[in-house]
Order: structure tokens, then C-alpha cells, then sequence
């Protein structure tokens, strides 16, 4: 196939940016969408000019580095991480935009890497257990519910891409921040904490000057991981919870 790419070029946080076109004319439809990149960033350095800068490490859908605004879209057209978007999906003689998260609190780096430190401070904030844990226990020591369990598996399933983020008109980082909440606020490991995490996760999530959550959906259609916006409503419940109790 014969494609052309225009990729945002921003050299440093505070260079101003643009996009720049580069044709390509030998993308196999076989390639991932990074491969593609590769095979330019190769060109790229060959030709003497600087390779583009994005971000990836698992290339496997399982680690949330890969993320990139592909023609308006958070990791493109399919329902998926950006490493496992393949050419395919695409066809000879497309023009493609890729351009990097958009959102204040994930300044650029360079080129397609942005910074989503705030995604760790927000964990940083109460994402985790105090309970010891040892060594591995007899799974059927603690029974939980199995409704439980499949909801709490599903949250966990959230890999911090932030995809999320890009695509919510607000900003918003609430699907993140409730899974994060959810997956160990259903356990019983995660209760001694739970009032206490669910504020002090969102009041980071507000602080990192994310929007507020506004129903829209956007969030979960872009999550590659299909984390469902009723995830919002139990961080919304644990929420007033906590408030009422007083834990704010
Ligand atoms: S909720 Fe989905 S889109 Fe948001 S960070 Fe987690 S996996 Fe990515
Ligand atoms: S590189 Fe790890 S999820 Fe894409």
C-alpha cells in the first residue's frame, strides 16, 4: 500500500508543534500500525533526520504505553491498543493523522510521547491495600461472591493507556480513577481503606486538573479494555459513601 502520514512534530514541551507529511510506499497490510512507524523512524535516521518519538513497551495490548490519536481517534479505528491496530484496517492511498493524547494534564514530551505521571499520582493517592498478603493462600480461604469477583477482574483489567482521557470532551480521567477504585473496593483485602481511597483518588483526579465526568460515554467506547461506564456510578456511590461517613 501507498499511505501518507502526517505525524505531530513537537521537538520539546514548550516548542509550539505541527504536523509533518511523510508518504510511504511499501506498508504491508500484515504490519501493526508501530511497525509502520519503525519503518519510517528507519528511513528517518538513514535520510540523516530525527526518528519520530512515541512511546510503546509490551506491544501486546497489556502494558497502556502505546497511545496515540489516530485520524481523531484514541488508538484508531478498531476497538483496540494502538500496537495491536494492524495496516489492514487502513487502505492504499489513505492520508493519516497521528497525533498525541490531547489533554492539559498529559503535557508532551516530544513528537507522540506524552507524560501521564498524573495517572500515577492519582494511584499514588490510595490505590492499594494495607492487608498483608504472605504468601499465596488457599484461594477459598476468603470466598468472595462471584459477582464480585467478575466485576472486580473486569476493573482490573484497566491498563492506564488513557485512552479515556483523549477521548472525553470534559477531560475527564473518571473511568481510570473508578477502576482503580473498583477493582479493590470490591474485595475484601480492600475494604480497611476504602472510604478513604475513593477521596483521596478523586480528590487527585481533580487536582491533576482533569474534567468532571458528564456521562457522555465517550470514555468506554475509546477504553480498549471495554471498562464500563456503570464503573463511574460505583466510584460515584463509594464517593458519597465515604462523605457521609465523614472521611473527606
Ligand atoms: S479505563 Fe480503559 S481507556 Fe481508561 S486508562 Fe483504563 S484501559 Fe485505558
Ligand atoms: S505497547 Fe503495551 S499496550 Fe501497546
Amino acid at each position: 500500500m501507498k499511505i501518507t502520514v502526517r505525524v505531530w512534530r513537537q521537538a520539546n514541551p514548550s516548542d509550539e508543534g505541527k504536523m509533518v507529511g511523510y508518504d510511504l510506499d511499501d506498508v504491508s497490510e500484515h504490519m501493526s500500525f508501530l511497525e509502520m512507524l519503525d519503518v519510517l523512524n528507519e528511513r528517518l535516521t538513514l535520510e540523516g533526520e530525527e526518528p519520530i518519538a512515541f512511546d510503546s513497551d509490551c506491544r501486546e495490548g497489556i502494558c497502556g504505553m502505546c497511545g496515540l490519536v489516530i485520524n481523531g481517534l484514541a488508538h484508531g479505528p478498531e476497538r483496540t491498543t494502538t500496537c495491536q491496530l494492524h495496516m489492514r484496517s487502513f487502505k492504499d492511498g489513505d492520508v493519516i493523522d497521528i497525533e498525541p493524547w490531547r489533554s492539559s494534564s498529559f503535557p508532551v514530551v516530544k513528537d507522540l510521547v506524552v507524560d501521564r505521571g498524573a495517572f500515577d499520582r492519582i494511584i499514588q493517592a490510595g490505590g492499594y491495600i494495607s492487608a498483608p498478603t504472605g504468601s499465596a493462600p488457599e484461594a477459598n480461604n476468603l470466598p468472595v461472591p462471584k459477582e464480585d469477583a467478575d466485576h472486580a477482574f473486569e476493573a482490573a483489567t484497566c491498563i492506564g493507556c488513557g485512552a479515556c482521557v483523549a477521548a472525553c470532551p470534559n477531560g475527564s480521567a473518571m473511568l481510570f480513577t473508578a477502576a482503580k477504585i473498583t477493582h479493590l473496593g470490591l474485595l475484601p483485602q480492600g475494604q480497611p481503606e476504602r472510604a478513604a481511597r475513593v477521596v483521596g483518588m478523586v480528590e487527585q483526579h481533580d487536582h491533576e486538573g482533569f474534567g468532571n465526568c458528564t456521562n457522555i460515554g465517550e470514555c468506554t467506547a475509546a477504553c480498549p479494555k471495554g471498562i464500563p461506564l456503570e464503573t463511574i456510578s460505583r466510584l460515584n456511590r463509594d464517593l458519597l459513601g465515604a462523605l457521609a461517613k465523614g472521611k473527606a
